[in-house]
């Protein structure tokens, strides 16, 4: 077990489709090993999730976990959750703007997402699970998944002016969305 180097945005390698995992493959050392460092990497980053390719590994599996996380205080609860060959469907049409951040991006932004999405995944022992997710739980899925396809956040940014620095969000931006999204957690529950 391993923290990895987390790549930053302009590596070409965060830019690649990611490839299915086999089902012969999955139990294998070089997958296990890279779980246990996906999970080793965003437990010392305090990411609330990670991608394989953000460590250079274009494969299709993400990690994700929130407890008390000081990057994201807002966010609930996820337990540590392994997804492979992970699929996000949106159930309906119901979205919510959420201001986002990321391991291999300086920046956070506003970007819209799902409320509630349907999630299809294999763990890290090929159990498929079947679940629907709702609110910013469901926004985390998002964007590990979009990870997977290439795709990062700033890419979802509509309104580019919301993009700021961490520290600049914190001085300017981080009250008002915090009171907004409490409010949306409290109601939706996740
Ligand atoms: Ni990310």
């Amino acid at each position: 077990m391993a923290v990895r180097e987390v790549l930053q945005i302009g590596h070409p390698t965060l830019r690649i489709g990611a490839r299915p995992i086999g089902a012969g493959e999955l139990a294998s050392p070089a997958i296990q090993t890279l779980i246990d460092d996906l999970i080793d990497t965003m437990h010392d980053a305090h990411g609330a999730g990670i991608a394989a390719n953000q460590v250079g590994e274009t494969v299709r599996v993400v990690v994700m976990e929130v407890t008390a996380n000081p990057r994201y205080p807002y966010k609930p609860p996820i337990p540590l959750t392994i997804a492979v060959n992970p699929t996000v469907e949106p159930v309906d049409d119901e979205t919510v703007v959420v201001n986002e951040g990321c391991l291999s991006v300086p920046l956070r932004g506003d970007v819209e997402r799902h409320v509630n999405v349907r999630v299809r995944y294999l763990d890290r022992h090929g159990v498929a699970h079947d679940e629907v997710v709702r609110g910013l739980t469901a926004g985390t899925w998002q964007h590990e998944v979009d990870h997977l396809d290439g795709v990062l956040f700033v890419d979802r940014v509509d309104d580019r002016t919301t993009l700021a620095t961490w520290p600049q969000f914190e001085a300017h931006q981080r009250d008002a969305f915090i009171e907004r999204i409490t409010a949306f957690v409290a109601e939706v529950g996740s």
